[in-house]
């Protein structure tokens, strides 16, 4: 396959998709999809064995790489090893993060603040640092990064949603700089997603989902393949003119919060 091919020309058997975060919720089912779709790819998660039980559940075209994406000289370890061993990467999502408890700001140390904040923004940066260049330099692709829909309105979530948003910001700036570079780069901004990000271990698996439900329009959670469908569409050629967005996949969460003080939505 010569240089000047884009990455569009590419068949779907020749491409590596990464995927940060790849292990679980909506990162694995993106995995799923675009292994379904005949892509390789490639799992990023500090979550090894996780992710090396789906890598072999998907057989040969997936590849699992315990990694710490906070780690920026082990992240682009990995992506010289990518590099090396298996097809371009046409397709990176950055799905790895961790949850936020909602907290006064006067219990709140910077110290646990920034915690929360790297490991979305930081962790972003370094992701689409480490393998958008080298995607630019080989003829383009696509990133996904992950938003929320904290990301439009933070409430009174300290570190998430600044940082959540901040990702939408820092989307729109890479879209700008790789843009003549064939390098396409979009959020997705999930509202509630039924993954254990939901239920982390400090809430011990115990989370009154009632206002959650009350805030989303459609009336449940969105299932992580629905999130994953968005993120294919975003990967895929049909978003060639789509670049610098964050495209709210919510459930209706964003157009229905103007309603909340005056009660529930239309049966
Ligand atoms: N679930 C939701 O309701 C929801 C809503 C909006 C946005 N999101 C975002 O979607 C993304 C994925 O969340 P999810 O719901 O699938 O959660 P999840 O907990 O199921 O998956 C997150 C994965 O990221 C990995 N990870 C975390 N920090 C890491 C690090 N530093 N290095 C490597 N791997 C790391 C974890 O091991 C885990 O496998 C996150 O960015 C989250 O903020 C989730």
């Amino acid at each position: 396959m010569s240089e000047e091919h884009t990455a569009a020309e590419r068949t779907v058997a020749e491409r590596t998709v990464v995927v940060t975060g790849g292990a679980s919720g909506i990162g694995a089912a993106t995995v799923r999809r675009m292994a379904a779709e005949g892509a390789h790819v490639a799992i990023l998660d500090r979550n090894m064995a996780l992710a090396t039980a789906l890598a072999e559940e998907l057989g040969p075209k997936a590849a699992a790489f315990a990694a710490d994406i906070l780690d920026e000289a082990a992240v682009q370890a990995i992506e010289r090893t990518i590099a090396d061993s298996l097809p371009p990467v046409t397709g990176v999502v950055a799905c790895a993060g961790i949850p936020d408890i909602p907290r006064a700001i006067e219990d709140y140390p910077a110290a646990d603040w920034e915690r929360v904040v790297d490991s979305h923004l930081k962790g972003t940066y370094i992701t689409c640092r480490a393998f958008g260049g080298p995607m630019a330099v080989r003829g383009g692709g696509a990133i996904v990064n992950i938003a929320s829909v904290l990301s439009f309105r933070s409430g009174p979530v300290l570190a998430y949603g600044p940082a959540k948003t901040a990702i939408s910001s820092l989307t729109e700036s890479l879209a700008v700089h790789w843009a003549r570079r064939g390098v396409r780069v979009n959020a997705v901004a999930p509202g509630w997603t039924d993954t254990p990000f939901l239920r982390p271990p400090e809430r011990k698996g115990e989370r009154d989902l009632t206002p959650i439900l009350r805030a989303t329009p459609l009336g449940r959670l969105i299932k992580p393949e629905e999130v994953a469908a968005v993120i294919g569409f975003l990967l895929s050629p049909t978003a060639a003119i789509i670049t610098g967005v964050t495209l709210p996949c919510d459930g209706g969460v964003i157009a229905g919060s103007g309603w909340g003080p005056y009660g529930g939505f239309p049966a």
